[in-house]
Order: structure tokens, then C-alpha cells, then sequence
């Protein structure tokens, strides 16, 4: 447990436990100096807190993996509910998977959980979703405007990266809690569902004096300044559904798009820049902007309004590497079905880049304390 591990910690020993919630919070600690310091026998500078590791409470009207800050690991499951899963059922896993939601966010072991020494770590956040799939077996209406993104003529769509009646969204400081915290997720839901496909990927939202930045993409470009800021009206506007009993919920677009880094790496600097319209060092606009630039065609002025928040996960395996995109806004196909059509109509990126995976899911509501996710909709 985090608690025993507090005190006394040699410098290089705490620094081993970045991931722990009491530790951490002791020291005003944070993760993104760390591998630093723990070389160096100096004292380390003061830490600035990377708010991708801080505790955050799984209360409150929204799950607060969306608006929170890109974790450095993402970890995207897709399940596909068994056949006998009817509307009782789903609510039994939603029960189950609240309390370990509870138990992994805020480093606690989840019952049964038979490598408890794994669940330590802060800066856990699970996001839970419900696909087409898992509506139509529970009767419930998806939020207005929930439905599919339309073949695109880039796309190059498999089986294997596509579709699912529930997705978890899983962040963490690091790979091996992410891993774990999957497994719990999976293994509890294993009498009403099984794993589809999953997707992992990693974010760098820190430099190297731990200060929060807005990442790269492996293109090595600045990726999500055109973003509206999480805790402003326009993140609000953009996110949540409003409805009734899908209030605090939003949708969730999850693209497996996989970049042609050989390729991309044949260009000058000035062809990069051009093909985004942004510049490749700070991530500035350029002036103008190429008409077919990336950030111009999918800009909310040239798409009647429509604007998502993006959050992306890079990937690389022995196959090719990409991005995990992932897209929230409160209507699939008010939002973000308009910006997919536009990119794919005219956007110079389309030849490095190419979708092999699609799913839509409808996220959530929060819950509080003493409650359950999905308690609105299936109750
Ligand atoms: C691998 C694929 C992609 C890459 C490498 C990529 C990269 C980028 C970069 C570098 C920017 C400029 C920085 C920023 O504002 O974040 C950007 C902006 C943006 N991208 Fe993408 N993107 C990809 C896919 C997509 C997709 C699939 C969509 C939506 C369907 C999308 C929508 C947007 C939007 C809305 C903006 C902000 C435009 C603005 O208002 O300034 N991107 N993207």
C-alpha cells in the first residue's frame, strides 16, 4: 500500500516511488524530474507539480480522465459484451467496475486483486464507455447525435482495431500500473464481456524541468494547442452533453491512425510546416496558411462552428507507428462526423496518414460517492 511506503525513504529510494500518491503529495513531488535527480546527489530543484500524477478524485459530475491532463501512458480497450448481457447485467458490471474505478484511482487494490502491490501508483484514470452495441442491449438512447462515423475514402478500416460495445480508457504515470490496472478492469468484466482489441500509446506532456507542455506527435510535431482549454466555457460548450440523463457525458471518436514516419522524414522542414500549417519548433501558425494545410481545413471557422478536443496517444509497434486519436465533443455527428468529412475531402497530412481503426462510444456521466456509473441511464 502507498501509506506503508512513506517514511523513511532515501532520496534515491522516493524517487523510485514517483507513482505513489502519499509519497508525492509528502514531498510536493512530481515524476517528470525524477529520472533526472535520481542521478544527480543533489538535492533536486523544486519539483513542479506534473499534474498528470496528481490524485484525482473519481467523484464529480464528469470522469475526470477527459479534462485531465494527457497521461504519459494511455492504455484503450474495446470489449464486446457476451450474448446473455441484457440491461440487469450491464448494470452489475457498471457496479463492479465503479468500485474498482474507485479503488484504482485513488491507489488501492481492487477486491480480488492478486498483485496488490501494483495498485500504488497516483495519477490513475479510468474513463468508461458504452458503444452501440451495449445500448441496444440495455435499451438505453445514446445521447443526441451518438452514431457512426461514415466510411471515409482514406480510411483502410480492419476488423481488428474497430468497433466494441464498451471501451475502457485507462491513464497512467507509467506502463506497469496501466497494465495492471487493465488486467482488474478486464478480468472483473470477464462474466459479461469479453476483450476486442486494445491500443497503447504513450504522451510526453512534460519538458525536462517537468513543466506541462502540450506534446508531440511522432511526426514531432506540437499536437493539441488548437485545443480548447480544459475549465473554460469553450471546453464545456464543446464536451459535455447536456440532456438530461446523459448530463456530464460526452462521445468518444477512438481512431487508430497509423503515420508514414519513413516517408514523412523524406521532406524538407518547409514541406512539414507547410503540410500543417504550423511551425515545427514551437508550434506557431504560419502565416498564411497553405490552403490545404491540416490545421486550416479542420479549423472550427471553416466547419460551420463544429470543434472537438483532442487527445492522442503515440504508438509504435513492429508493425508501423501512429497515433491513438482520440476525439470527445458532445455530438458525434454534429461535431465531429463534419471535421473527419472536411479532412477527408482536402487535407494535405492524408498522404502520411491513414485511419486503420474506428469506434464511437457514448461516455458516462460521472458519479458520486455512494453512487454508480451509468446509474442515470440503466437505474
Ligand atoms: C495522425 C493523424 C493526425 C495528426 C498527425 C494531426 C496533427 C495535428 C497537428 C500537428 C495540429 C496542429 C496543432 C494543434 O492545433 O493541435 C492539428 C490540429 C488539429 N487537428 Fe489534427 N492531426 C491528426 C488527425 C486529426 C483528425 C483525425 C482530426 C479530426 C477528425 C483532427 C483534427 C484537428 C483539429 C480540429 C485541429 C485544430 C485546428 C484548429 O482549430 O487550429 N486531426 N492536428
Amino acid at each position: 500500500m502507498a501509506g506503508s511506503e512513506r517514511t523513511p525513504l532515501g532520496r534515491r529510494r522516493f524517487l523510485g516511488y514517483v507513482g505513489s500518491a502519499a509519497a508525492g503529495a509528502a514531498a510536493g513531488s512530481a515524476g517528470g524530474a525524477a529520472w533526472a535527480s535520481a542521478r544527480d546527489p543533489e538535492p533536486a530543484p523544486p519539483a513542479v507539480p506534473t499534474t498528470s500524477e496528481a490524485v484525482l478524485s473519481p467523484y464529480g459530475p464528469h470522469q475526470p480522465g477527459i479534462a485531465a491532463p494527457a497521461p504519459r501512458v494511455t492504455e484503450v480497450v474495446a470489449l464486446d459484451l457476451l450474448p446473455h448481457v441484457d440491461r440487469d447485467a450491464l448494470g452489475r458490471l457498471l457496479r463492479a467496475w465503479t468500485g474498482d474505478v474507485e479503488a484504482l484511482t485513488t491507489g488501492r487494490p481492487t477486491p480480488g486483486d492478486t498483485e496488490p502491490w501494483l495498485a500504488e501508483a497516483a495519477g490513475v484514470t479510468v474513463t468508461v464507455g458504452l458503444g452501440p452495441g451495449a445500448l441496444a442491449a440495455a435499451t438505453v438512447e445514446g445521447p443526441w447525435g451518438f452514431g457512426p462515423v461514415p466510411p471515409m475514402r482514406h480510411d483502410r478500416l480492419q476488423e481488428r482495431w474497430s468497433g466494441g460495445d464498451l471501451v475502457l480508457v485507462v491513464g497512467a504515470p507509467e506502463g506497469t500500473t496501466a497494465a495492471h490496472a487493465v488486467r482488474q478492469l478486464v478480468r472483473d468484466a470477464s462474466p459479461f464481456a469479453r476483450q476486442r482489441w486494445r491500443q497503447t500509446g504513450s504522451w510526453n506532456g512534460v519538458d525536462r524541468a517537468g513543466r506541462p507542455v502540450t506534446g508531440r506527435n511522432l511526426f514531432g510535431q506540437v499536437d493539441g494547442t488548437g485545443n480548447p482549454a480544459p475549465g473554460s466555457d469553450l471546453f464545456d460548450r464543446t464536451v459535455w452533453v447536456r440532456e438530461p440523463r446523459w448530463a456530464g457525458g460526452t462521445t468518444l471518436v477512438v481512431r487508430r491512425i497509423t503515420m508514414d514516419l519513413d516517408l514523412w522524414a523524406t521532406l524538407t522542414r518547409e514541406e512539414q510546416e507547410r503540410a500543417v500549417g504550423r511551425r515545427l519548433d514551437d508550434g506557431a501558425r504560419m502565416h498564411p496558411m497553405p490552403p490545404r494545410a491540416h490545421a486550416l481545413r479542420a479549423r472550427p471557422a471553416q466547419n460551420g462552428g463544429a470543434r472537438i478536443f483532442r487527445k492522442g496517444a503515440n504508438y509504435s509497434t513492429g508493425e508501423d507507428s501512429g497515433l491513438v486519436f482520440m476525439s470527445f465533443q458532445a455530438s458525434v455527428e454534429g461535431q465531429f462526423v463534419p471535421v473527419q468529412t472536411a479532412l477527408d475531402q482536402e487535407d494535405a497530412l492524408n498522404e502520411w496518414t491513414t485511419a486503420l481503426g474506428s469506434a464511437v462510444f457514448a461516455v458516462l456521466p460521472g458519479f458520486d460517492e455512494g453512487d454508480w456509473l451509468g446509474s442515470t441511464l440503466l437505474s
